[in-house]
């Protein structure tokens, strides 16, 4: 699972809110379309420092003719993601990807629901964009949460993907007061768990106390896990996570290449 490696352009970068970028990159033709959930490693081409790719979710993706970009939406945490959203159009990036496996859409059940903590937001919309049109889900609801209503990113677009939208912050700056996980928790009830598809991105707290919510094996979950990455293709472990094994021992699989998405059921999350 190595990828390929293409050189992309920038076209925009964009300040998106307060340390939150839009970035839309120019890619090549041969760029495969990604399955949503699926990420890529950007770096600045020619530039070593930092020397590690970043992985960034595809946010968007389009292709016309021979023109294909890549957009991402990111926020700015340490010095990698700064040097990005210090990018001006036209500068060059290293491209690796798609990579990973991405969410499985092939067996939705008819009621489909998104839970995006924060920046998690991000492969959940180029999911939502994906499901639109599909005859056989028949609702969309996004559990959008964040911090503080400043966080509450990348929302415009997936309003016009999803039937329902639920906002909620920490303080209550924006919509619904609480966690994302805790308003769901009191909704949970509108939703049958044999009809139910979920979808979740977000801090592994949030991932967790989703997974520890939700009834044994009744609904059928996805989440999407953000670690720290080096390699991003599955060569050096440092992503590692722990599962239950087959025979009840801890296993490890890389979020990189046996992820980012994985049910909820599987990990184990001390
Ligand atoms: C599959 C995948 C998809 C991702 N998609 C997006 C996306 O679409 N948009 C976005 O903004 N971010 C995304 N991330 C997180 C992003 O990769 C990190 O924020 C980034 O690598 C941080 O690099 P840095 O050099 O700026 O920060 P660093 O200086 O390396 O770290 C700054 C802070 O961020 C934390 N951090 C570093 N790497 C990660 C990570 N991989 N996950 C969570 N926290 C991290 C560190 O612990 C530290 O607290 C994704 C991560 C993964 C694994
Ligand atoms: S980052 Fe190297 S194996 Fe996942």
């Amino acid at each position: 699972m190595a990828g390929n490696i293409y050189i992309g352009t920038v076209l925009s970068n964009e300040a998106a809110g307060e340390n939150f970028y839009w970035m839309r990159v120019r890619v090549a033709p041969l760029f495969e379309t990604p399955v949503p959930g699926q990420f890529v490693m950007l770096r600045i081409a020619g530039l070593n420092e930092p020397f590690l790719s970043r992985p960034l979710s595809v946010y968007a993706f389009s292709r016309r003719g021979h023109d294909a970009s890549v957009q991402f939406l990111y926020q700015a945490v340490g010095k990698g993601t700064q040097i990005l959203a210090g990018l001006m159009r036209g500068s060059q990036v290293e491209i690796n990807g798609p990579l990973g496996k991405g969410f499985r859409i092939s067996d939705l059940r008819k009621n489909v629901v998104l839970i995006a903590g924060g920046i998690g937001i991000a492969p959940l919309s180029n999911l939502l964009e994906t499901l639109a049109g599909r005859k056989s889900v028949s609702s969309v609801t996004l559990y959008a949460g964040a911090r503080e209503r400043t966080a509450l990113v990348g929302l415009q677009r997936a309003k016009r993907y999803c039937g329902r939208l639920c906002v909620c912050t920490d303080d209550g700056s924006a919509g619904r007061k609480g966690l994302v996980t805790e308003i769901f928790r009191r909704d949970m009830k509108k939703f049958k768990p044999e009809d139910t598809s979920i979808f979740a991105c977000g801090p592994p707290a949030m991932l967790r106390a989703l997974s520890e919510m939700l009834p044994k094996g009744e609904f059928d979950c996805q989440v999407s896990l953000e670690e720290k990455m080096a390699c991003g293709t599955g060569a050096c472990m440092g992503c590692a996570v722990a599962v239950k094994g087959a025979d009840g021992a801890v296993a490890y699989r890389r979020v990189c290449a046996d992820g980012p998405v994985f049910n909820p059921a599987e990990i184990v999350w001390d």
